[in-house]
């Protein structure tokens, strides 16, 4: 276990931000997360759970406890309900996500592909429910193993228990700080139906020559080179991915938008709820590409919000308010940010 006091999380948040911490734990075992939450559960002190730190702002050194999982590796499982077509396979929860990708596209596990390159580890997958390109962890995700901090025990919870939704589920509202995430089980699936119907990726095909059904091989390439055109490498400009979630609005807000604009992007969430891309509204009101101090709107995506080089977690907040007032003004809707601002 490494336990570690007065602690700089630079290399630990994509956005870049030289925050310390009072105290890193990270845990490496299911055993170890037994004893971080041991600590834990003795201390008044408070404590965050991160995963690689790429839908973080930190806007201060945090007087508490980071949290950090180092339980890696991964092995196929045998389940008694599951279909003859499908795979279940756990990782640790500190494995990097796209290499849960990369090896399941190798293996021929499918289900995972459009998921590629997302920042993150699997931990987070799990809390956060990420998502691209018309799929969503929860769509693979069976069950979530953890350590419950007030008592130590191992506990397995189901897909349905965490209650997923579009970027969200139990663990990050009436479940925050309850349990340390070791493992996740996920389902891929031995036959390949590959969803191209999201956004540019059939287009995208099309302009590398691939018409018809791509390899799997060819579609995660083909999305890692989408979001490498529209999204900074935090290596090389510090950035957390899309900064805010897309609203979800009622079909009559939509439609009185709609009468105004007529190319409006949107995508039917059901019968009555639109949801309406945050990005595309940033740019209405001419953020793109603009800077407020060291910090930005990213020129080519303006759904992600940059480190200009410098800047401070304050200076990030200040335009992400300015952005949100702007956004509000303009088309009467609230958005909210996804990353979590420390
Ligand atoms: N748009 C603009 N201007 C912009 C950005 C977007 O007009 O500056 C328009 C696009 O033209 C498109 C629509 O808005 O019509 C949606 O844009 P895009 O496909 O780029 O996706 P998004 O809704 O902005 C979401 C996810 C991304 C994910 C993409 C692709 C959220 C908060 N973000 O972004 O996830 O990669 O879809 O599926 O749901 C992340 O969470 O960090 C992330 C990158």
């Amino acid at each position: 276990m490494k336990d570690i006091l007065d602690y700089s999380l630079l290399a630990h948040n994509t956005f870049g931000i030289d925050a310390r911490c009072h105290r890193f734990l990270e845990f490496a075992t299911v055993e170890e997360a037994q004893q971080v939450a041991d600590i834990l559960k003795q201390t008044d002190m408070p404590f965050i759970i991160i995963g690689e730190g790429s839908n973080l702002l930190l806007t201060r050194d945090y007087e508490g406890i980071v949290v950090h999982s180092a339980i890696h590796g991964s092995r196929v499982v045998e389940d008694t309900e599951q279909a003859t077509d499908s795979i279940y396979v756990e990782y640790g929860s500190g494995v990097v996500w796209d290499d849960v990708v990369a090896e399941s596209v190798n293996n021929g596990w499918h289900g995972a592909e459009n998921l590629s390159l997302i920042p993150g580890e699997v931990g987070a997958s799990a809390v956060q429910n990420i998502g691209a390109y018309g799929a969503e962890a929860k769509d693979l995700i069976i069950r979530v193993e953890a350590v419950e901090i007030a008592t130590g025990n191992i506990v397995t919870l189901s897909n349905d228990e965490c209650q997923y939704a579009y970027r969200q589920s139990r663990f990050k509202h009436e479940w925050k700080n309850k349990y340390l995430v070791t493992h996740v089980v996920y389902r891929f699936s031995r036959n390949y139906s590959p969803d191209l119907d999201y956004g540019n990726i059939r287009h995208a095909l099309e302009a590398k020559g691939i018409g018809g059904t791509p390899s799997p091989q060819q579609l995660r390439q083909t999305i890692i080179e989408i979001r490498e055109a529209k999204l900074p490498d935090p290596k090389v400009t510090g950035n957390a991915g899309s900064f805010f979630m897309n609203p979800i609005v009622g079909r009559d807000v939509y439609e009185h938008l709609a009468s105004q604009y007529e190319n409006m992007p949107h995508y039917v969430v059901d019968a009555d709820h639109i949801k309406i891309p945050a990005g595309w509204m940033i740019e209405q009101c001419g953020w793109k590409g603009k800077s407020l101090g060291h910090a930005g709107v990213h020129d080519k995506q303006a759904l992600v919000l940059v480190n200009r080089g410098g800047a401070t977690g304050n200076e990030v907040v200040a335009l992400y308010k300015r952005i949100i007032e702007d956004v509000k003004a303009k088309f009467g809707i609230e958005i909210h940010p996804e990353v979590n601002v420390i």
